[in-house]
């Protein structure tokens, strides 16, 4: 796979041109959901290459990132003009980047594409790393290629805008990248001040949370091995938004990773050892900030179905990976079905749900 080129934007105009003009191309496609086509496509006016280009709009949040909004995208590129030398760029959160990358990547068999993320989940995870797709049938991003943008340019200035809820969504991956990382990212993320935003404190965890989540996919593009370090808190998490999904009770993508990220740390307390001081600050700080997800006994099964739909399993198996310390990562540990139950009840009781 080749290597994006990730920037942190000092001045986006200018980057995107740049960027633009470095990709050969005969049109220009920007796709935006109903909310960054009012709040951040006015930021891109004037820019050089930009002039001709043609919208696409879709609907906003994970709901539409289905077969349906494909189409449509699929649809438009078609009506429009689109060749296999055009260009998108896809300007928004992750479900944004994610199926705009999936549209790109396969219509006529693939057109180059630019992501520009303006949520902090898109900034630090989704736009990051080549991973495109859409959920289906029920489960998240079953459908899906890899296939990296051109260029990936991140400009923290969509951030002041963001609600605190999106903020907090983001912010459990860079929590993620400080558990896979170092004691020192990890305790600087613990102690940061999610009440009162220092932006520009902000902007340096996120450059450095980007750096760490780069340097996997660089050694791992196609999650073969040490890749599945970024999967720290997503079986239990996606189990838990795909159960919210189906009851109607939709919970944004960070919230499901921060509780997973409980789960899986009790996980890698007692089975590689993980120190209990780390596991009680951690949890300490996701019930603080994130809440709790409420769900009784009777749904344990279908939590565990759920979990047997995870890509990383093999041969039944449902694989986790786990963490002997900050910094030490264990990937494929398996875990049997009364283990599951045990970690749920875990869950439940440190949650108080
Ligand atoms: N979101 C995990 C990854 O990109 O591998």
């Amino acid at each position: 796979m080749s290597k994006q080129k990730v920037i942190i934007c000092q001045n986006l105009n200018e980057n995107l041109s740049e960027a633009i003009h470095s990709c050969p191309h005969d049109k220009v496609f920007i796709l935006v959901d109903i909310h960054t086509q009012e709040l951040c496509l006015p930021l891109l006016e004037g820019i050089k290459g930009l002039e001709e280009s043609h919208i696409i709009t879709i609907g906003a949040e994970d709901i539409h990132k289905n077969i349906e909004t494909l189409a449509h995208v699929w649809k438009e590129l078609g009506e429009h003009g689109a060749t296999r030398h055009s260009l998108m760029i896809n300007l928004g959160g992750g479900m944004v980047t994610d199926l705009g990358g999936f549209a790109a990547s396969t219509f006529k068999r693939g057109i180059k594409y630019i992501n520009i993320p303006t949520t902090l989940l898109a900034m630090v995870d989704a736009s990051v790393g080549g991973k495109t797709g859409i959920n289906f049938n029920g489960l998240k991003n079953e459908i899906g290629v890899f296939s990296p943008a051109e260029y990936v340019l991140i400009d923290t200035q969509f951030l002041k805008s963001l609600d605190s809820r999106n903020l907090l969504s983001g912010y459990a991956e860079m929590l993620k990248h400080g558990i896979i990382s170092t004691t020192e990212h990890w305790a600087e993320l613990l102690n940061f001040d999610m009440n009162h935003i220092d932006y520009k404190a902000l902007q340096a965890l996120v450059a450095q949370s980007v750096q760490i989540k780069e340097n996997i996919v660089e050694e791992d593009p196609f999650e073969k091995g040490i890749r599945k370090a970024l999967n720290v808190g997503h079986t239990a998490g996606h189990a838990f938004e795909s159960l919210a999904m189906e009851t109607g009770h939709h919970v944004l993508h960070g919230y499901a990773v921060a509780w997973g990220i409980v789960c899986e740390l009790y996980f890698s307390h007692q089975k590689v050892g993980f120190p209990t001081d780390k596991l009680r600050q951690t949890i300490q700080f996701i019930k603080e900030h994130y809440g709790v997800l409420t769900f009784d006994c009777k749904q344990y099964d279908r939590l565990y179905e759920f979990m047997t739909h995870d890509k990383k399993n093999s041969a039944g198996i449902i694989n986790f990976t786990l963490m002997g310390e900050i910094g030490d990562i264990r990937i494929n540990q398996s875990a049997t079905k009364e283990e599951i139950m045990e970690m749920l009840d875990f869950y439940r009781e440190t949650m108080g749900c």
